[in-house]
Protein backbone atom coordinates (compact mmCIF):
# COMPACT_ATOMS: atom_id res chain seq x y z
CA UNK A 1 0.00 0.00 0.00
CA UNK A 2 0.72 3.24 -0.93
CA UNK A 3 -0.17 7.35 -1.89
CA UNK A 4 -0.37 5.68 -5.59
CA UNK A 5 -2.33 2.80 -5.01
CA UNK A 6 -5.09 4.47 -3.31
CA UNK A 7 -8.12 5.45 -5.06
CA UNK A 8 -7.70 9.43 -5.70
CA UNK A 9 -10.54 10.77 -3.41
CA UNK A 10 -8.86 8.94 -0.64
CA UNK A 11 -5.44 10.61 -1.01
CA UNK A 12 -6.76 13.42 -1.72
CA UNK A 13 -8.67 13.51 1.94
CA UNK A 14 -5.71 12.25 3.83
CA UNK A 15 -3.39 15.17 2.15
CA UNK A 16 -6.12 17.79 2.61
CA UNK A 17 -5.91 16.94 6.13
CA UNK A 18 -4.75 20.09 8.73
CA UNK A 19 -2.52 17.53 10.89
CA UNK A 20 0.41 15.13 9.85
CA UNK A 21 -0.42 11.79 9.32
CA UNK A 22 2.14 8.91 9.07
CA UNK A 23 0.92 5.40 8.28
CA UNK A 24 3.39 2.46 9.20
CA UNK A 25 3.01 -0.83 7.96
CA UNK A 26 3.11 -4.26 10.27
CA UNK A 27 6.99 -3.88 9.93
CA UNK A 28 7.72 -0.43 11.42
CA UNK A 29 8.10 0.68 8.11
CA UNK A 30 6.51 4.29 6.74
CA UNK A 31 3.91 3.45 3.73
CA UNK A 32 2.36 7.10 3.77
CA UNK A 33 3.27 10.61 4.96
CA UNK A 34 0.73 13.57 4.11
CA UNK A 35 2.34 17.03 3.07
CA UNK A 36 2.01 18.07 6.60
CA UNK A 37 3.99 15.36 7.98
CA UNK A 38 6.69 16.20 5.63
CA UNK A 39 6.56 19.62 6.59
CA UNK A 40 6.41 18.87 10.63
CA UNK A 41 9.31 16.06 10.25
CA UNK A 42 11.24 17.75 7.74
CA UNK A 43 11.95 14.37 5.13
CA UNK A 44 10.03 13.98 2.20
CA UNK A 45 7.54 11.28 1.44
CA UNK A 46 9.87 9.80 -1.40
CA UNK A 47 12.89 9.23 0.89
CA UNK A 48 10.57 8.05 3.60
CA UNK A 49 8.88 5.80 1.63
CA UNK A 50 9.81 1.89 2.95
CA UNK A 51 12.21 3.41 5.29
CA UNK A 52 11.76 2.05 8.72
CA UNK A 53 9.95 4.78 11.17
CA UNK A 54 12.54 4.23 13.89
CA UNK A 55 15.06 5.35 11.52
CA UNK A 56 13.21 8.80 10.06
CA UNK A 57 12.90 9.57 13.59
CA UNK A 58 15.84 8.53 15.17
CA UNK A 59 16.44 11.65 16.88
CA UNK A 60 13.28 11.68 18.12
CA UNK A 61 12.99 8.66 21.00
CA UNK A 62 9.71 9.28 22.75
CA UNK A 63 7.51 9.57 19.24
CA UNK A 64 9.20 6.16 18.29
CA UNK A 65 8.56 4.73 21.45
CA UNK A 66 4.90 5.92 21.30
CA UNK A 67 4.58 4.35 17.83
CA UNK A 68 6.29 1.23 18.84
CA UNK A 69 3.93 0.86 22.12
CA UNK A 70 0.83 1.52 20.02
CA UNK A 71 2.09 -1.20 17.81
CA UNK A 72 2.61 -3.99 20.41
CA UNK A 73 -0.37 -3.19 22.30
CA UNK A 74 -3.04 -2.67 19.41
CA UNK A 75 -3.90 0.15 21.85
CA UNK A 76 -4.80 4.14 21.03
CA UNK A 77 -1.97 6.58 22.80
CA UNK A 78 -1.86 9.94 22.71
CA UNK A 79 0.38 12.53 24.26
CA UNK A 80 -0.30 16.29 24.24
CA UNK A 81 2.25 17.78 26.19
CA UNK A 82 5.75 15.93 26.18
CA UNK A 83 6.89 15.47 22.57
CA UNK A 84 8.99 18.03 21.10
CA UNK A 85 10.73 17.59 17.60
CA UNK A 86 13.87 18.93 17.03
CA UNK A 87 15.32 20.16 13.87
CA UNK A 88 18.27 22.14 13.96
CA UNK A 89 17.59 25.00 15.99
CA UNK A 90 14.06 24.85 15.90
CA UNK A 91 11.98 22.47 18.52
CA UNK A 92 8.79 21.72 17.52
CA UNK A 93 6.24 20.60 20.40
CA UNK A 94 3.37 17.88 19.19
CA UNK A 95 0.40 16.52 19.98
CA UNK A 96 1.05 13.27 18.96
CA UNK A 97 -1.96 10.41 18.80
CA UNK A 98 -1.07 6.58 17.68
CA UNK A 99 -3.67 4.34 16.54
CA UNK A 100 -3.82 0.56 15.34
CA UNK A 101 -4.79 0.77 11.69
CA UNK A 102 -7.29 -2.28 11.41
CA UNK A 103 -8.61 -3.29 8.46
CA UNK A 104 -12.30 -4.53 7.74
CA UNK A 105 -11.85 -8.01 9.09
CA UNK A 106 -9.98 -6.34 12.24
CA UNK A 107 -6.50 -7.42 11.18
CA UNK A 108 -3.84 -4.88 12.62
CA UNK A 109 -2.24 -4.03 8.84
CA UNK A 110 -0.45 -1.27 10.89
CA UNK A 111 -0.01 2.12 12.86
CA UNK A 112 -1.28 5.39 12.06
CA UNK A 113 0.16 8.41 13.75
CA UNK A 114 -1.06 11.54 14.20
CA UNK A 115 1.40 15.13 14.56
CA UNK A 116 0.05 18.13 15.74
CA UNK A 117 2.19 21.27 15.33
CA UNK A 118 2.00 22.90 18.68
CA UNK A 119 4.38 25.66 18.16
CA UNK A 120 1.58 28.38 17.57
CA UNK A 121 -0.32 27.40 20.73
CA UNK A 122 2.63 27.47 22.79
CA UNK A 123 3.22 30.96 22.04
CA UNK A 124 0.08 32.13 22.01
CA UNK A 125 -0.39 30.51 25.27
CA UNK A 126 2.82 32.40 26.40
CA UNK A 127 2.00 35.82 25.30
CA UNK A 128 -1.38 34.99 27.16
CA UNK A 129 0.09 34.42 30.29
CA UNK A 130 2.46 37.21 29.83
CA UNK A 131 -0.07 39.87 29.14
CA UNK A 132 -1.93 38.34 31.94
CA UNK A 133 1.15 39.40 34.46
CA UNK A 134 1.42 42.81 32.68
CA UNK A 135 -1.99 43.84 33.27
CA UNK A 136 -2.37 43.27 36.95
CA UNK A 137 1.21 44.74 37.85
CA UNK A 138 0.88 47.73 35.20
CA UNK A 139 -2.68 48.65 36.33
CA UNK A 140 -1.26 48.58 39.85
CA UNK A 141 1.79 50.53 38.72
CA UNK A 142 -0.49 53.35 36.60
CA UNK A 143 -1.96 54.18 39.70
CA UNK A 144 0.83 54.10 42.05
CA UNK A 145 3.02 56.21 39.54
CA UNK A 146 -0.25 58.86 39.20
CA UNK A 147 0.49 59.24 42.89
CA UNK A 148 3.86 59.50 43.18
CA UNK A 149 4.15 62.59 40.32
CA UNK A 150 2.30 64.87 41.87
CA UNK A 151 4.16 64.75 45.39
CA UNK A 152 7.59 64.67 43.43
CA UNK A 153 7.02 67.36 41.41
CA UNK A 154 6.44 69.30 45.25
CA UNK A 155 9.85 67.98 46.28
CA UNK A 156 11.68 68.68 43.00
CA UNK A 157 10.51 72.70 43.46
CA UNK A 158 11.26 72.44 47.02
CA UNK A 159 14.66 71.61 46.22
CA UNK A 160 15.83 74.06 43.80
CA UNK A 161 13.95 76.92 45.89
CA UNK A 162 16.32 75.58 48.65
CA UNK A 163 19.02 75.83 46.34
CA UNK A 164 18.62 79.52 45.28
CA UNK A 165 18.74 80.45 48.61
CA UNK A 166 22.46 78.91 49.46
CA UNK A 167 25.22 80.55 48.74
CA UNK A 168 27.46 78.85 45.81
CA UNK A 169 30.31 77.86 47.92
CA UNK A 170 27.46 76.35 50.51
CA UNK A 171 28.46 73.07 51.19
CA UNK A 172 24.77 71.73 51.71
CA UNK A 173 24.34 72.69 47.43
CA UNK A 174 25.83 68.28 47.27
CA UNK A 175 22.73 67.62 49.08
CA UNK A 176 20.03 69.57 47.31
CA UNK A 177 22.15 67.91 44.14
CA UNK A 178 21.72 64.61 45.27
CA UNK A 179 17.80 65.22 45.73
CA UNK A 180 17.23 66.71 42.74
CA UNK A 181 19.12 64.13 41.27
CA UNK A 182 17.18 61.06 42.84
CA UNK A 183 13.79 63.24 42.05
CA UNK A 184 14.95 62.83 38.36
CA UNK A 185 15.64 58.81 38.34
CA UNK A 186 12.45 58.37 40.28
CA UNK A 187 10.94 60.54 37.91
CA UNK A 188 11.99 58.42 34.82
CA UNK A 189 10.72 55.55 36.46
CA UNK A 190 7.49 56.53 36.90
CA UNK A 191 7.32 57.62 33.35
CA UNK A 192 8.25 54.75 31.96
CA UNK A 193 5.97 52.66 34.26
CA UNK A 194 3.40 55.20 32.80
CA UNK A 195 4.28 54.26 29.30
CA UNK A 196 4.27 50.82 29.97
CA UNK A 197 0.89 50.84 31.11
CA UNK A 198 -0.94 53.36 29.09
CA UNK A 199 0.96 53.36 25.56
CA UNK A 200 1.08 56.24 23.13
CA UNK A 201 0.14 56.09 19.58
CA UNK A 202 3.38 54.83 17.49
CA UNK A 203 5.04 57.49 15.11
CA UNK A 204 5.20 55.11 12.45
CA UNK A 205 7.55 55.37 9.44
CA UNK A 206 10.89 53.91 7.64
CA UNK A 207 13.30 53.28 9.81
CA UNK A 208 17.12 52.78 9.03
CA UNK A 209 17.63 50.08 12.04
CA UNK A 210 21.46 50.31 11.13
CA UNK A 211 21.76 53.84 11.98
CA UNK A 212 19.90 53.36 15.22
CA UNK A 213 22.50 50.32 16.10
CA UNK A 214 25.48 52.62 15.05
CA UNK A 215 24.18 55.48 17.31
CA UNK A 216 23.53 53.42 20.37
CA UNK A 217 26.65 52.07 20.05
CA UNK A 218 28.34 55.07 20.04
CA UNK A 219 26.75 56.00 23.17
CA UNK A 220 27.19 52.85 25.15
CA UNK A 221 31.20 53.21 24.05
CA UNK A 222 31.22 56.46 25.61
CA UNK A 223 29.00 55.43 28.88
CA UNK A 224 31.70 52.63 29.39
CA UNK A 225 34.81 54.52 28.75
CA UNK A 226 37.64 52.81 30.87
CA UNK A 227 35.62 49.47 30.74
CA UNK A 228 37.17 47.29 28.36
CA UNK A 229 33.86 46.63 26.33
CA UNK A 230 34.18 45.43 23.06
CA UNK A 231 31.68 45.62 20.48
CA UNK A 232 31.52 43.09 17.51
CA UNK A 233 28.83 44.45 14.33
CA UNK A 234 27.80 41.60 11.72
CA UNK A 235 25.25 43.78 9.83
CA UNK A 236 23.33 42.60 6.84
CA UNK A 237 24.16 45.84 4.61
CA UNK A 238 21.28 44.66 2.27
CA UNK A 239 18.48 45.43 5.16
CA UNK A 240 15.95 47.43 3.91
CA UNK A 241 14.14 49.89 6.21
CA UNK A 242 11.52 48.48 8.66
CA UNK A 243 8.60 50.40 9.50
CA UNK A 244 8.18 51.28 12.71
CA UNK A 245 8.43 54.24 15.68
CA UNK A 246 11.90 55.02 15.70
CA UNK A 247 11.72 56.55 19.26
CA UNK A 248 10.41 53.60 20.15
CA UNK A 249 13.00 51.06 18.73
CA UNK A 250 15.59 53.29 19.89
CA UNK A 251 14.43 52.51 23.22
CA UNK A 252 14.31 48.52 22.68
CA UNK A 253 17.58 48.44 21.39
CA UNK A 254 18.99 50.45 24.03
CA UNK A 255 17.49 48.24 26.83
CA UNK A 256 18.96 45.08 24.97
CA UNK A 257 22.20 46.58 24.25
CA UNK A 258 22.43 48.38 27.78
CA UNK A 259 21.52 45.42 29.32
CA UNK A 260 23.96 42.78 27.44
CA UNK A 261 27.27 45.53 28.40
CA UNK A 262 25.95 45.10 31.97
CA UNK A 263 26.08 41.51 31.61
CA UNK A 264 29.65 41.35 29.64
CA UNK A 265 31.44 43.45 32.26
CA UNK A 266 34.89 44.12 32.40
CA UNK A 267 37.00 42.61 29.37
CA UNK A 268 33.75 41.10 27.77
CA UNK A 269 32.20 41.63 24.75
CA UNK A 270 28.84 42.72 23.22
CA UNK A 271 27.87 41.22 19.03
CA UNK A 272 25.12 42.92 17.44
CA UNK A 273 23.95 41.25 14.40
CA UNK A 274 20.87 41.57 11.57
CA UNK A 275 19.56 39.78 8.47
CA UNK A 276 16.64 39.19 7.20
CA UNK A 277 15.07 36.20 7.75
CA UNK A 278 11.58 33.95 6.72
CA UNK A 279 9.54 33.03 10.05
CA UNK A 280 7.73 29.56 9.49
CA UNK A 281 6.20 29.62 12.71
CA UNK A 282 4.23 33.11 12.26
CA UNK A 283 2.84 32.25 8.94
CA UNK A 284 -0.44 30.10 8.69
CA UNK A 285 -0.08 26.39 6.99
CA UNK A 286 -0.29 27.07 3.21
CA UNK A 287 0.73 30.36 3.15
CA UNK A 288 4.53 31.74 2.41
CA UNK A 289 6.37 32.42 5.57
CA UNK A 290 6.94 35.84 6.47
CA UNK A 291 9.94 37.79 5.72
CA UNK A 292 11.54 39.34 8.92
CA UNK A 293 14.26 41.40 10.12
CA UNK A 294 16.44 39.84 12.82
CA UNK A 295 18.13 41.67 15.48
CA UNK A 296 20.25 39.72 17.61
CA UNK A 297 22.08 41.11 20.89
CA UNK A 298 24.81 38.52 22.57
CA UNK A 299 26.79 38.85 25.11
CA UNK A 300 29.53 37.26 27.01
CA UNK A 301 28.39 37.79 30.31
CA UNK A 302 27.04 34.67 32.59
CA UNK A 303 24.32 33.65 30.81
CA UNK A 304 20.71 33.49 32.13
CA UNK A 305 19.54 30.65 34.99
CA UNK A 306 16.34 28.97 34.59
CA UNK A 307 14.84 30.95 37.24
CA UNK A 308 15.77 34.15 36.03
CA UNK A 309 14.52 33.14 32.59
CA UNK A 310 11.08 32.36 34.16
CA UNK A 311 10.70 35.83 35.35
CA UNK A 312 12.35 37.63 33.17
CA UNK A 313 9.94 40.07 31.25
CA UNK A 314 7.80 40.74 34.41
CA UNK A 315 7.71 44.31 35.40
CA UNK A 316 10.56 45.10 38.39
CA UNK A 317 11.92 41.93 38.49
CA UNK A 318 15.31 42.81 38.61
CA UNK A 319 18.91 40.97 39.94
CA UNK A 320 20.65 44.34 40.08
CA UNK A 321 21.05 46.86 42.54
CA UNK A 322 20.09 50.04 41.01
CA UNK A 323 17.87 48.48 38.06
CA UNK A 324 14.37 49.14 37.84
CA UNK A 325 13.52 45.67 35.87
CA UNK A 326 10.82 47.58 33.70
CA UNK A 327 13.20 47.36 30.66
CA UNK A 328 12.73 43.68 29.33
CA UNK A 329 8.96 44.67 29.95
CA UNK A 330 9.17 47.92 27.98
CA UNK A 331 11.15 46.09 25.49
CA UNK A 332 8.66 43.10 25.24
CA UNK A 333 5.55 46.03 25.09
CA UNK A 334 7.50 47.71 22.09
CA UNK A 335 7.79 44.31 19.97
CA UNK A 336 4.54 43.52 20.61
CA UNK A 337 3.33 47.05 18.82
CA UNK A 338 5.23 46.50 15.95
CA UNK A 339 3.98 43.15 15.41
CA UNK A 340 7.25 41.42 16.27
CA UNK A 341 8.78 38.81 18.42
CA UNK A 342 11.66 38.90 21.19
CA UNK A 343 13.49 35.65 22.24
CA UNK A 344 16.13 34.73 24.69
CA UNK A 345 18.56 31.93 24.47
CA UNK A 346 20.92 31.35 27.24
CA UNK A 347 23.20 28.93 28.42
CA UNK A 348 24.46 29.82 31.71
CA UNK A 349 28.47 30.48 31.59
CA UNK A 350 27.50 31.24 28.16
CA UNK A 351 26.38 34.07 27.38
CA UNK A 352 23.23 35.55 26.91
CA UNK A 353 21.49 36.13 23.13
CA UNK A 354 18.39 38.29 22.19
CA UNK A 355 16.71 37.77 19.16
CA UNK A 356 14.41 40.72 18.03
CA UNK A 357 12.00 39.75 14.67
CA UNK A 358 10.08 42.38 13.16
CA UNK A 359 8.05 41.95 10.36
CA UNK A 360 9.42 43.50 6.81
CA UNK A 361 5.75 44.13 5.61
CA UNK A 362 2.64 45.40 8.23
N1 LIG B 1 21.97 39.96 28.76
C1 LIG B 1 21.65 39.49 29.98
N2 LIG B 1 22.43 38.60 30.62
C2 LIG B 1 22.12 38.14 31.83
N3 LIG B 1 21.00 38.51 32.53
C3 LIG B 1 20.17 39.40 31.96
C4 LIG B 1 20.44 39.95 30.66
N4 LIG B 1 19.43 40.79 30.36
C5 LIG B 1 18.60 40.80 31.42
N5 LIG B 1 19.03 39.97 32.38
C6 LIG B 1 18.38 39.71 33.69
O1 LIG B 1 17.03 40.15 33.63
C7 LIG B 1 16.78 41.11 34.65
C8 LIG B 1 15.76 42.11 34.17
O2 LIG B 1 16.30 42.91 33.12
P1 LIG B 1 15.67 44.33 32.82
O3 LIG B 1 16.39 44.95 31.70
O4 LIG B 1 14.19 44.16 32.70
O5 LIG B 1 15.92 45.14 34.16
P2 LIG B 1 17.33 45.62 34.74
O6 LIG B 1 18.37 45.59 33.68
O7 LIG B 1 17.59 44.83 35.97
O8 LIG B 1 17.00 47.12 35.14
P3 LIG B 1 17.04 48.41 34.14
O9 LIG B 1 16.75 47.88 32.77
O10 LIG B 1 16.02 49.31 34.65
O11 LIG B 1 18.42 48.96 34.26
C9 LIG B 1 18.13 41.69 34.98
O12 LIG B 1 18.18 42.22 36.28
C10 LIG B 1 19.05 40.47 34.81
O13 LIG B 1 19.01 39.65 35.94
MG1 LIG C 1 17.96 46.49 31.79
Amino acid sequence: MNRENLPEFYANVIDSVGDGVIVIDRNGCVVLMNPVAEEISGVSRRTSSGQPFSYIFKADEELVAMAQKSSDTGMSISDHENIVLRRGTRSIPLSVTASPLLLADGVRAGTIVLLRDLTNIRELEEAVRKADRLSALGTLAAGLAHEIKNPLGGIRGAAQLLEMELAADDELRECTQVVLKEVQRVNRIVEELLDLSAPRALDLKGVNLHKILAHIVFLQQQATDGQRIVFHRNLDPSLPPVRGDEGKLTQLFLNLIKNGVEAAGEGGSVEISSRIVSEYSLSQRGERPSRMVAIEVADSGTGISTEVMERLFTPFYTTKERGTGLGLAICQKIVAEHNGMIRVESQPGRGALFTVLLPLTQ
